[in-house]
């Protein structure tokens, strides 16, 4: 399609769903308010040597108190949908039993208010702040805790199904399993990789185990995941980088697709698993739990791995590329952003179409992309990230093509509404699209804001 003045112009199907992302810990502070408990990203933050600055989410954004005006910005924004995720240890603090009724209520409010303001609440149940005493207990790597997940999952959902129809069970197990326990890089900063592994079954256990328990009373509403995907390929046709890219793929890609959308481990990365953690924690009967019929599986895309075989010891690989030791992530050579993470919208469209390719998935989501710019508030009192726009504009053009070459694409949510607390990089990694002043909490809505409003309204790029 062309405009009138000539340019290219891209229309989204009708109703696709434009949206922002947030993280509880990342946004919400009040850490110690409403009958909160301490998650390990509490402890972890607060542990000397693991954050940048030894930055915490203490107070973060302060959206707890001023989620009210968090969701006008939404508004103004154009955003028919919010993905947000609920604080486990807000809503129920020890880990287990009844709901705690001041985060019951935090919720309602902010889903009513976004409900008020037309915007769609949809509602991540993990985005990685498991309460601390469950990990005193052996957090993910012990079975308990995927039965705990699904009783957590089904608690809030009875309260909340009322009014929210979607329903994201885990966001990125894959860091919840290998950077919180083998790279150490997230929280509980655990480097024990046989935890790593288990944790890994035991988040997709406690998936499958959330998914059954709620469309058991509600039917009619919509569930899913959200995994971080990458595209990965070997630099060189050599057979050991081959391999290293195969292991790669395996540990970050197949080991949770192939589980939930075909009910089978993948043989090969059992195989690379099972001298580092055995499989007897996988028992007979988990496969078909994890392979709950998904209406939704959400993918976020950040960039993609190009994978060389490496030699081990070179302090390149990755802890957390658990089963490809040795294997290391090389540089292509294209722009990064302020993450230092290269900036390939190509590879939006290379997963895209390969998930529709390889697997029988359900309709997809983009539930997160955006990227990290070092933004400052300039003379004439804006931000004028035109990286950011220029990234999304690339991103959301994939996304399109990626429509046309038929994959069944939904929706998108840049990451994220507000800049926020970057987990071990806590604040100075900026991904908002409305800036915040973190000494007044002030928030202003950047250039890239504006552009995407005017996308979401006009479902069109232009
Ligand atoms: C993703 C996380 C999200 C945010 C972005 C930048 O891996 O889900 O919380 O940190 O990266």
């Amino acid at each position: 399609m062309t405009d009138a003045s000539g340019g290219n112009v891209m229309r989204f199907p009708d109703g696709f769903d434009w949206g922002v992302a947030t993280a509880s810990y990342q946004i919400e502070g009040a850490v110690r308010e409403g009958g909160r408990s301490p998650s390990i990203w509490d402890t972890y933050s607060h542990t000397p040597g693991k954050t940048a600055n030894g930055e915490t989410g203490d107070i973060a954004c302060d959206h707890y108190h001023r989620y009210r005006h968090d969701v006008a910005l939404m508004h103004e924004l154009n955003a028919r949908v919010y993905r947000f995720s609920v604080a486990w240890p807000r809503l129920q603090p020890t880990g287990r039993g009844p709901l705690n009724p001041e985060g019951v209520a935090f919720y309602d409010r902010l889903i009513d208010e976004l409900l008020g303001a037309g915007v769609r609440p949809w509602i991540t149940l993990y985005h990685w702040d498991l309460p601390q005493v469950l990990e005193d207990e052996g957090g993910w790597p012990e079975r308990q805790t995927a039965q705990l997940f699904a009783d957590y999952a089904a608690a809030v959902h009875e309260r909340f199904a009322d009014r929210v129809r979607d329903w994201t069970t885990l966001n990125e197990p894959w860091c919840s399993a290998f950077l919180g326990y083998a790279s150490g890089r997230h929280a509980p900063g655990r480097q024990d990789p046989a935890a790593s592994v288990r944790a890994a079954h035991h988040l997709l256990l406690g998936h499958g185990l959330a998914v059954q328990a709620m469309r058991a009373t509600r039917d009619d509403l919509r569930y899913g995941i959200t995994l971080n995907l990458y595209p990965t390929s070997a630099a060189t046709s050599s057979a050991a980088d081959q391999d290293a890219a195969r292991r790669v793929d395996g540990i970050c890609n197949r080991v949770f697709l192939d589980p939930i959308l075909r009910g089978r481990y993948p043989e090969d990365v059992l195989a690379d698993l099972e001298p580092i953690a055995g499989l007897q924690h996988i028992l007979g009967g988990d496969e078909k739990i994890i392979a709950q019929p998904l209406d939704v599986l959400g993918v976020n895309y950040y960039s993609r791995h190009v994978v060389r075989a490496g030699t081990e010891g070179t302090g390149r690989t990755d802890a957390a590329w658990v089963g490809a030791r040795g294997a290391e992530g090389v540089r292509t050579g294209r722009p990064v952003t302020a993450a230092g993470w290269e900036i390939d919208p190509t590879g939006l469209h290379d997963i895209l179409t390969r998930i529709t390719r390889e697997y029988d998935t359900p309709p997809l989501y983009i539930t997160e992309n955006g990227a990290a710019f070092p933004d400052v508030i300039a003379a004439d009192g804006a931000v004028h990230d035109d990286q950011r726009t220029a990234f999304l504009d690339g991103h959301f053009r994939a996304a399109h093509r990626a429509i046309s070459d038929g994959v069944d694409l939904r929706g998108y949510f840049v990451w994220s509404l507000l800049d926020n607390f970057e987990w071990a990089w806590g604040y100075e990694r900026r991904f908002g699209i409305v800036y915040v002043d973190y000494d007044t909490q002030e928030r202003l809505v950047k250039d890239s804001g504006r552009w995407f409003a005017d996308v979401a309204a006009a479902n069109t790029l232009r």
